[in-house]
């Protein structure tokens, strides 16, 4: 049953500001999160997410050497001129796509890279006093119904602080947020605790947190401490630790292949799925894999 009083969810915050190491040297300049998974970049595919879902306010979290980020939602007048002068019309239809209405892209800069918690912070005062949604690109999807509708619609239900879960391998909770759960119903969640990247031995279970956050506006009065954590950075798990008892705060076990795009193997998966789906090029590319075979 939907209780009408929770607030929506119009805002997300998409934190973009980081280093993206992981891809060094591609990255030296180009931003990571522009980094093409088939036709379109990383950031492209979260923004269509979120607008899928509803989300009617979109924040970048920019830092240095990230204008390319703001510029691709931006129109391109000589580019479609070109391009319908050529006839392609296809092309046109793509790119206009690609842009975000007047009025609904905001900019913030997190002018260093202290980690997560630290870049949602500095989206505090474009948020204000409401719920808003946290998407990182690093983190695709790949479901009919977006992961971001998905949570949309169990927030519709349950209200509070809602996270998209899902199980790891045991030797690899190092490498996640994971999470302490009571109940576990009809692919919801409730969490009691939350470590941020434990050894196996002492992970409460092996359920980890991806890169979709619904929250409470209160998380910038933890975020404001600007404490330190794991691998010295300012983390989003710890803020969200201190809500917990305080506010519901739930897991969604989402539907959908999940990617991890700021590794490299997790990349390179992400371009194959994406690419055997798509109507031009999927079918060569399945000759081509079998190819390798
Ligand atoms: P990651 O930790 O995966 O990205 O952060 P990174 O630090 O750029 O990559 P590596 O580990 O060095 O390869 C996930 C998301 O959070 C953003 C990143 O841009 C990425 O989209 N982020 C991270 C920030 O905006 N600021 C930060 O201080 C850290």
């Amino acid at each position: 049953m939907t209780n009408k009083n929770f607030k929506p969810v119009r805002k997300a915050v998409f934190p973009v500001a980081g280093l993206g190491t992981r891809f060094l040297p591609a990255t030296k300049e180009m931003p990571k999160e522009m980094l093409p998974i088939n036709d379109r970049p990383l950031i492209q595919h979260v923004v269509e997410e979120a607008k899928a879902a509803g989300i009617e306010e979109f924040i970048f979290v920019t830092g240095r050497h990230k204008n390319m980020l703001e510029e691709h939602f931006d129109f391109q007048p000589e580019l479609e001129q070109t391009l319908e002068a050529r006839g392609k019309y296809d092309m046109i239809e793509k790119v206009r796509a690609s842009e975000l209405p007047a009025g609904k892209l905001f900019c913030t800069r997190q002018p260093k890279p202290l980690g997560l918690g630290h870049a949602v912070w500095c989206a505090a005062k474009l948020i204000g006093d409401e719920p808003f949604a946290i998407i990182l690109p690093d983190d695709l999807v790949n479901h009919e119904e977006g992961c971001l509708t998905q949570m949309i619609n169990t927030y519709n239900e349950h209200g509070g602080n809602l996270v998209a879960v899902k199980d790891v391998p045991r030797d690899q909770t190092s490498k996640y947020g994971i999470l302490d759960i009571e109940d576990d119903k009809d692919g919801v969640v409730s969490i009691k605790g939350l470590v941020e990247k434990p050894d196996p031995a002492d992970a409460p279970s092996t359920l980890s947190i991806i890169g979709r956050y619904i929250l409470q506006p209160e998380i910038f009065t933890h975020l404001a401490a600007f404490e330190k954590g794991a691998g010295n950075e300012i983390q989003l798990t710890d803020a969200m630790a201190k809500l917990l008892g305080k506010q519901p705060f739930h897991g969604l076990r989402f539907e959908g292949d999940h990617f991890d795009c700021g590794s490299r193997l997790g990349f390179i998966a992400a371009n194959l799925a994406y690419s055997l789906k798509d109507p031009e090029i999927g079918a060569d590319v399945k000759t081509l894999m079998d190819s390798y075979k």
